[in-house]
């Protein structure tokens, strides 16, 4: 028979809900619910947000930072870019610029940094690579972010923001050697360029984790 306007097709949708369709709604609501309430519980819990350290910052005045933490710390060169060991517990610090990212850091299984990001020109993306940690990386502004690496290895960053034709060129190199391998070097003489904020306490996040996966 056909099924027209004035002939409506015959159906089953007056008929009342099945007594399962009540269950499976409920079971999508109370879902809902756990996903909403995820969203807050993850915000607090998850270790997954930044470190809330930030300063404004000059960018030949992070330039010299970097440029009297390789002095303070270098061990020796790698691929041309200064290979740089600093202590653990320190500041480090890490340029982006077009296209590198500067210096190249051996860093301490276990130990704690406060890895300070920034750009002397355009805006970068911290990506640490084959873990999804991503961070824009902005010129004039510090960026501080708590790390504890958990894996020793060697990791690459690159680059996730378009930065003009070097772009894709634009790799450095964090090392993370096994515990007790970097040599207590004398702390720098100055200061650092941006202290850490002490509000905000720390929220540690482990950069290579076993919990993350590839991108
Ligand atoms: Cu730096 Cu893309």
């Amino acid at each position: 028979m056909y099924a027209t306007g004035v002939t409506p097709p015959k159906g089953v949708w007056w008929k009342p809900a099945h007594g399962s369709e009540k269950v499976w709604f409920t079971i999508a609501f109370v879902w809902c619910l756990i996903l909403f309430a995820m969203m807050p519980i993850w915000h607090m819990r998850g270790g997954q947000n930044p470190s809330g350290i930030r300063a404004k910052v000059d960018p030949e005045a992070f330039r010299a930072r970097v440029a009297r933490f390789i002095q303070d710390y270098q061990i020796g060169t790698d691929n041309g870019l200064p290979l740089v060991a600093p202590p653990p517990g320190s500041d480090v610090y890490l340029q982006g610029a077009m296209w590198s990212w500067t210096p190249v850091l051996q860093l301490e299984q276990g130990a704690e940094y406060t890895l300070h990001l920034s750009s002397v020109d355009m805006n970068h993306g911290f990506n640490l690579y084959p873990f999804n940690i991503n961070f824009q990386v902005v010129p004039g502004y510090d960026y501080g972010l708590r790390v504890t690496p958990t894996e020793a290895g060697d990791f690459r960053i690159v680059c996730n923001e378009f930065c003009g034709v070097g772009h894709h060129l634009m790799v450095g190199k964090v090392i993370v050697v096994p515990p007790g391998t970097t040599a207590t070097a004398a702390p720098s003489a100055g200061t650092p360029v941006t202290a850490p904020t002490s509000a905000s306490a720390a929220r540690t996040e482990a950069i290579p984790a076993a919990q993350g996966g590839a991108p």
